[in-house]
């Protein structure tokens, strides 16, 4: 079978990444999590008081940083240099402020540049903001995972409770709404589907209904 590149792209907490690793996993395919790499910038710019609203700073800091996605026995774990921040990247600062670091035209340059590095070789499956429209224009299937805010922060609030972390469903609602409309309003590369990406609405959707209709997406173009 000929391998081949998946984007997928939609707003926070669409259920993006569960669904493109389940995709990833049955292809045997790789998975890559640009949000992760955004997610590491703005945690090292945290740590090290980098105002991220300073394009220029920001940017350094990426260029003096290695941001590796390594898939481990207990799921994909994300180190910037040496160090594993997994945990720390989904934290509530990290959250809500890397909206502002993923605005920057430089940084996201460089972050393309190492995403297109990454998906070079095909048999990839990649979800973020921008995968269809600047990442992997050509990617033989793009995918748009939509759903409303209220089922999305509802999903992630009971997410939250199962883990046993704290979590209130109005905060949820009112970060995953600003998140959104800082991406969809930023003058590079924002958060669009692209012309030729299938729409899926998520909203009344099991994830291994979501992983399905991909999947035979898929099917229909290899
Ligand atoms: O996917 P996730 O919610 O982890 O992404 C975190 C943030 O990273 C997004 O809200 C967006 O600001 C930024 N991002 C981006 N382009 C991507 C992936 C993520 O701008 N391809």
């Amino acid at each position: 079978n000929k391998k081949i590149a998946v984007a997928i792209d939609g707003p926070a907490a669409a259920g993006k990444s569960t669904v493109a690793k389940k995709v990833a996993h049955q292809l045997g395919y790789v998975y890559i999590d640009t949000g992760a790499m955004y997610r590491a910038l703005t945690w090292k710019s945290l740590e090290s008081g980098v105002d991220l609203h300073d394009e220029d700073a920001v940017y350094q800091q990426l260029m003096q940083i290695s941001i590796d996605l390594v898939m481990e026995n207990d799921g994909q774990h994300v180190y910037v240099d040496e160090r594993d921040v997994s945990r720390e990247i989904r934290q509530q600062d990290v959250t809500t402020n890397v909206s502002f670091a993923a605005k920057h035209g430089k940084v996201r340059e460089e972050m393309v540049k190492r995403q297109q590095q990454l998906a070079a070789e095909r048999g990839v499956v990649m979800d973020g903001r921008d995968i269809g429209t600047h990442v992997i224009p050509d990617a033989e299937v793009k995918i748009f995972m939509i759903a409303s805010v209220q089922e999305r922060a509802e999903r992630r609030h009971k997410e939250n409770i199962e883990k046993g972390f704290p979590s209130d469903l109005s905060e949820l609602k009112e970060e995953i709404r600003k998140r959104d409309e800082i991406d969809s309003k930023r003058e590079i590369a924002p958060l669009v589907k692209a012309e030729d990406a299938i729409e899926i609405d998520t909203t009344s959707l099991s994830i291994d209904e979501v992983v399905d209709k991909i999947l035979s997406a898929i099917a229909d173009r290899v």
